[in-house]
């Protein structure tokens, strides 16, 4: 458990629960804009075809607290892919050390591939980003030895939206944990209608 100096003022959120809300997605919307951020690169969590849970790491590339909509990118190839669109759910998870705050998101989901969400991903994607989509053969399959696979040459125009999915996660319910030996903070929301129906919880 990180430490913390008990001269540091304790933050409005740990003890006002409209500010936890805020916090929460004010460290998401800072997590999409900034790499050391431990939300910037969230595991998110399916389950597998047998109804196994399975789990991996992506790149956060929205989350909106008007909406409560977030948003990843992935090869329509993948297992990811398959199991978000099978299940239609997914379950987000990150933890923060410096920021101490454990978010947990649970919500439906949704694979974008011809249309104009995807469409936009793609446009607002980095050279850089595309050229995973250009990946032969497919993300997941056997190869022989570990370098058995190509990339499409960066120079040349990214032959990979084809392969590429975005993928919008509607928050159904959120968790929040804050640590501090002060008495640590864990508040939960569910959504109600147009809203949010907040509540703090044990930690
Ligand atoms: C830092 C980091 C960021 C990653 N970002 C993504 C991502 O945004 N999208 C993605 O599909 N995979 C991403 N990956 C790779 C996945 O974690 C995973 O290994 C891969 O996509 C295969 O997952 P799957 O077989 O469950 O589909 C990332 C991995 C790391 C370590």
């Amino acid at each position: 458990m990180p430490q913390d100096d008990a001269r540091d003022p304790l933050p409005t959120f740990h003890a006002d629960l409209d500010a936890a809300f805020a916090e929460l997605w004010r460290l998401l919307a800072d997590g999409v804009a900034h790499g050391r951020s431990a939300f910037h690169t969230p595991s998110v969590a399916t389950l597998d075809r047998t109804g196994r849970p399975r789990s991996r790491t992506v790149v956060l590339r929205q989350a909106d607290a008007a909406t409560g909509i977030l948003r990843f990118h992935c090869d329509r190839r993948s297992d990811k892919a398959a199991e978000v669109a099978a299940g239609r759910h997914c379950a987000l998870h990150a933890y923060d050390r410096a920021a101490k705050v454990q978010i947990r998101i649970e919500g439906s989901a949704h694979v974008h591939l011809d249309d104009a969400v995807a469409d936009a991903a793609w446009d607002g994607s980095r050279p850089m980003s595309r050229v995973c989509y250009g990946i032969a053969p497919a993300p997941g399959t056997a190869i022989e030895a570990g370098g058995g696979y190509a990339l499409p040459d960066e120079t040349e125009a990214p032959p990979g939206r084809p392969n590429f999915a975005a993928v919008l996660v509607r928050a159904e319910a959120l968790d929040f944990l804050y640590l501090d030996r002060r008495g640590h903070r864990r508040a939960g929301w569910r959504r109600e209608g147009e809203g949010w129906q907040g509540e703090w919880r044990v930690p």
